[in-house]
């Protein structure tokens, strides 16, 4: 069966007070059950990383479900993928932030050589929460001497304003 865009979006399931009471916790994982929905899902993000109408030179995807898109898209697109790793993870020379997310404090890594200078960059995520942790991506990004172009979520919880945390344009799929 071939997914419609708005078929993949259903596909997305929502735990209350999970991993802790208050949260709306956000699912994509049924998603990945289904390479059609896989399918429709990364041709989407890639129309709508070409519409931007810039080069673009590598994906960032972020630690951990930034890691089940962004390398679909970044082959889809022929260009490179470079991980945000959380922090003590990757080996030899690193760039690192720190940042607060919805729930907690985190560090942020990549590796040194994971950009060049001047590259231009598609940041992928899951979930745009607070922007705590995209922005910290960005951060680092930019300390690595790349531009963001893009920020790019499957969810955007609206409310609590995570794009104004943002250097770079946001576009996410679905907004709750
Ligand atoms: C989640 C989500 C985003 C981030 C969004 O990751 O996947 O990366 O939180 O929240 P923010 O906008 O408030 O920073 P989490 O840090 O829970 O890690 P995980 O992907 O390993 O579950
Ligand atoms: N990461 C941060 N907030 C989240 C949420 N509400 N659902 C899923 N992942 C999240």
């Amino acid at each position: 069966m071939a997914y419609t865009i708005e078929q993949v979006k259903a596909l997305v399931r929502e735990f209350v007070d999970f991993p802790s009471k208050g949260i709306v916790f956000r699912d994509i994982f049924p998603i990945f059950r289904e390479p059609a929905a896989v399918e429709c899902l990364v041709s989407h993000f890639v129309e709508r990383i070409q519409a931007t109408g810039q080069q673009i030179d590598v994906v960032v995807g972020l630690d951990a479900r930034g890691f089940l898109l962004g390398p679909l898209i970044a082959l889809r697109l022929g260009v490179s993928f470079a991980p945000v790793r959380k922090g003590g993870k990757l080996p030899g020379s690193v760039a690192q932030v720190t940042y607060e997310k919805e729930y907690g404090a985190d560090v942020f890594e990549m590796e040194a050589d994971s950009l060049t200078k001047g590259q231009r960059v598609v940041i992928v995520d899951d979930l745009l929460a607070t922007g705590g942790s995209c922005g910290a991506a960005e951060e680092l990004v930019r300390k690595l001497g790349g531009v963001v172009v893009l920020d790019a979520f499957i969810i955007r919880l609206a409310e609590l304003n995570g794009d104004k945390r943002l250097e770079a344009p946001v576009y996410a799929l679905i907004d709750c």
